[in-house]
């Protein structure tokens, strides 16, 4: 049974979406914690009400930005986590956590990727005219949302859209994205790290899609 530590300091709905799909018996995977330097994110409630360990690592205790990070890692290496998943984590987490971790740490960012890494996507892709969308799973390395794209999720923008449209629009096929990523993962078909991606034995020359 694949186990998956979530990082993610909001609401938590990519969290719910990994957490149901598991109770409707369609991940074979077990989170074994989430992690937040949020106390009052929807993510740690979501984990307290599921049972699911709810650990939060408060930035400011800590000196510096590093010290911070081995914290929260030391916690999420007491989990035994096979998988680490950045689903809304909003913190760019320090080379020395990461570099150790590029096989087993996935991030699932709201754009096409390697457009737009960053914030305010959906507002970027409205801005620059683009007809297309969407979410993106990929590698974490210590480069800010520039890891090898394991898959995608794309919609059409239509006229008229705002970020917030796009935004709901994408938002549940962000959700279908990291569950199939992570069932990829739970299957043994997934393989990665900070230079290629290798699904089904095969080394991808481009992200796979979930639609
Ligand atoms: C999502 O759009 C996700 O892609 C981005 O953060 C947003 C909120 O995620 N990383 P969640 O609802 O907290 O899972």
């Amino acid at each position: 049974m694949l186990r998956v530590a979530v990082l993610a300091s909001g609401r938590g709905s990519n969290l719910r979406a990994l957490v149901d799909a598991i109770g409707r018996g369609e991940l074979a995977a077990c989170i074994v914690g989430v992690f937040s330097d949020k106390a009052a994110s929807g993510a740690l409630a979501l984990a307290r009400a599921a049972g699911i360990a709810a650990i939060h690592v408060d930035p400011k205790t800590f000196p510096s930005r590093l010290d911070f990070d081995r914290a929260l890692f030391e916690h999420v290496d007491a989990s035994g986590a096979d998988l680490i998943v950045c689903a809304g984590f909003m913190r760019i987490l320090s080379p020395e956590v990461v570099a150790p971790r590029v096989a087993r740490m996935i991030n699932i960012h709201p754009s096409l990727l390697p457009n737009y890494p960053g914030l305010h996507t959906h507002q970027r892709a409205l801005d620059a005219g683009d007809r297309d969308h969407g979410a993106s799973v990929h590698v974490v390395i210590p480069a800010l949302d520039a890891g090898p794209v394991i898959a995608q999720t794309r919609i059409a923008i239509a006229p008229g859209d705002t970020a917030e449209s796009l935004a709901a629009r994408l938002l549940p096929r962000e959700h279908a994205l990291l569950v199939q990523v992570v069932r990829w993962c739970s299957e043994g078909r997934l393989r990665f790290d900070a230079e290629r991606v290798v699904f089904d034995e095969r080394h991808l020359t481009g992200p796979l899609s979930a639609d």
